[in-house]
């Protein structure tokens, strides 16, 4: 294996789930797709989301306190690649592609009509890491497509394909072939 000092700016750790998040300020909606995302506690329930300040979607968070985070299928990539070409501050990004939302129940943040699963949050901590910023959102609410997911709440991959990332605009979603249940062998 070749061997370089620290971490390039490169994809190798890519593949990664792409997740949108939300956010609604003084009647403003905005969406920013994101794949520096990840849960950090069940107990409490904590969705980690990692942003550049560079975003109009950072200042709108940090002055709404709240943010959503949806998932998308693969087949909505298109439209993901534009809201993640343009900036909120300039467009409004739901209304260009006709995506609509309803907002949330326990926040005021947007739930895609899209999205098969989406975590309404509320910001309790940001730490500014280096170029980005992890918001720390504590889940108060979240909602989900029954029919997507199995008994044991996992992502029916037969039938539903999640959104990935590679890098430099490409996607790429899941081989369900590859699937195996080691819990039945
Ligand atoms: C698939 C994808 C993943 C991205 N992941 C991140 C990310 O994790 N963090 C981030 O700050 N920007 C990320 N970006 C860039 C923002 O989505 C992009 O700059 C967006 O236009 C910002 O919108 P805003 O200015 O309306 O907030 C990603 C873009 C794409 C297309």
């Amino acid at each position: 294996m070749k061997v370089v000092e620290g971490m390039p700016k490169t994809y190798y750790h890519y593949p990664r789930i792409v997740a949108v998040a939300g956010v609604i300020f003084d009647k403003k909606v905005n969406v920013i797709p994101l794949v520096w995302h990840t849960g950090l506690s069940f107990s409490p329930p904590l969705y980690g989301i990692s942003i550049s300040p560079k975003r109009y979607s950072y200042e709108l968070i940090l002055k709404s306190g709240e943010f959503s985070v949806n998932f998308l299928e693969f087949k909505y990539h298109k439209i993901v690649e534009k809201w993640g070409s343009v900036t909120g501050k300039e467009v409004d990004k739901l209304t260009q592609t006709q995506v609509s939302f309803k907002k949330g129940i326990k926040t005021d943040t947007p739930v895609l009509n899209i999205a098969y699963v989406v975590h309404e949050c509320e910001l309790i901590e940001h730490y500014s890491l280096g170029d980005h910023t992890l918001f720390v959102g504590l889940v108060k609410a979240t909602h989900y497509r029954e029919d997507y997911f199995d008994e044991k709440t996992m992502l029916k991959v037969e039938e539903i394909r999640p959104l990935l990332y590679l890098g430099k605009h490409v996607y790429i979603t899941v081989n369900p072939e590859t699937k195996s249940d080691l819990d039945k062998a």
